[in-house]
């Protein structure tokens, strides 16, 4: 039976993360408060086309998934929907497919789908924005790869349950004097590795945006050998680039063979990090890598409140009629895009940026050879000139 009142719609789609349960609580409760009952679509997008599978939400069967991590819709990166592959290059959805999406939308009284995701399933939701579905979006990924706001929530998850990895690495480390390699995730931006390794106290921090040497990284553990620290860590993003091999892939022998050709799983950047290190250093590396834990768990206080804040704002936008827009996080405001700008522009490490120059400052490492030069080069002549006082610089 349809629902007979006019119905938000949300679904969450792509690689879940920490806060999804919270934007959909929001979501509904908000749609309620506006007078509009709200479904559930499962499985992503998959959940709008035959055979179309969604549950109805209200206040009170969201009431407790606050706290919870993962979706209660669940997701998927797979199936019939895809508008990306690779880095940057955008394909079509089938018009047959939109034109389904289009007749559940009318059949179920849909007067705006919330299209939780990041990237790739944003660029789906843009798609049906241009076939008259009406859309908004909501970015959701641990990666914080989206140009257009400056958090995306699921990463601030992720980003403790590193720091935590790093911390519980350090104690070990330690303890038997070893290297020790922890590869985190984040696709090609590093995000999750810079803040991570700043906040977990990483000795080498390896990105993407930072071209690296061994030799450099060599440097570093033997400099903090010479000072007495027997151990280092190393955290290296699982889209940084190897010297002279490039991005570090996944042999992906799970799933159908079409779905292997069209996602390129990154990983295995640690181990070949760990066996290099070893055989340069003829030392004891180990390596971790923390993988799909950074997706699971609980959502942290920022990113419930950052969830919260989209879910409300997406309805929102729907009831003033704006769709084709995505919610943003503008500091210290909840804004919004259209979505088409928001896919435009990835998000990546500043190579310039106070992280990067404090981590810098503090002595830890990116592997390049900016490692060489003091940073604070050039900067103590002005105040210790003349008539001031000497700062001992
Ligand atoms: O985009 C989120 C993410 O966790 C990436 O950091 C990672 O490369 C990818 O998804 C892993 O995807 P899958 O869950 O398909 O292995």
């Amino acid at each position: 039976m349809p629902p007979h009142k006019p119905t938000i719609g949300i679904l969450t789609s792509g690689g879940d993360c920490p806060g999804l349960n919270a934007v959909i609580r929001a979501a509904v409760k908000s749609s309620e408060r506006h007078g509009y009952d709200s479904v559930g679509f499962l499985r992503g997008y998959e959940g709008l086309v035959e055979p179309v599978s969604y549950m109805p939400l209200t206040a009170r069967n969201t009431a407790s998934i606050l706290t919870q991590g993962g979706t209660i819709l669940g997701s998927t990166n797979k199936g019939r929907f895809s508008a990306t592959v690779g880095e940057n290059e955008r394909i079509a959805i089938d018009p047959a497919l939109l034109d389904q999406v289009a007749t559940t939308v009318r059949q179920l009284s849909i007067c705006g789908l919330i299209c939780v995701g990041g990237d790739g399933s944003l660029a789906i939701a843009q798609q049906f924005h241009e076939h008259g579905i009406p859309v908004v979006g909501v970015p959701k990924t641990i990666d914080n790869d989206l140009g257009a706001t400056a958090f995306t929530f699921g990463f601030d998850s992720a980003v403790a349950c590193a720091t935590d990895a790093l911390d519980r690495l350090h104690t070990t480390a330690a303890s038997h004097e070893r290297i020790m390699v922890l590869e985190v995730m984040g696709r090609h931006a590093g995000w999750i590795a810079l803040h991570s390794g700043i906040a977990g106290g990483g000795d080498v921090i390896l990105l993407p945006e930072i071209p690296w040497t061994f030799e450099n990284v060599c440097r570093k553990v033997r400099e903090r050998e010479s000072e007495g620290k027997k151990f280092t860590l190393i955290v290296v993003a699982e889209g940084a680039h190897l010297p002279d091999v490039g991005l570090v892939h996944r042999e992906d022998v799970n799933g159908p063979a079409v779905e292997r050709r069209r996602q390129v799983k990154l990983g295995g950047i640690g181990e070949r990090v760990a066996a290099e290190l070893a055989r340069l250093l003829d030392r004891e590396v180990r390596t971790v890598v923390l993988g799909h834990l950074q997706r699971g768990g609980n959502p942290t206080t920022f990113d419930r409140v950052l969830a919260t804040e989209f879910g409300a704002h997406a309805v929102r936008l729907i009831h003033q009629g704006q769709c084709g827009q995505m919610v943003c996080y503008r500091p210290p405001n909840i804004e919004s895009v259209p979505i088409a700008e928001a896919i435009r522009t990835l998000s990546r490490v500043d190579t310039g940026s106070s992280a990067v120059q404090a981590a810098r400052a503090l002595g830890i490492s990116f592997g390049d050879s900016a490692d060489l030069a003091s940073p604070f080069a050039g900067r103590c002549e002005d105040p210790c000139a003349g008539d001031a006082p000497s700062r001992g610089c």
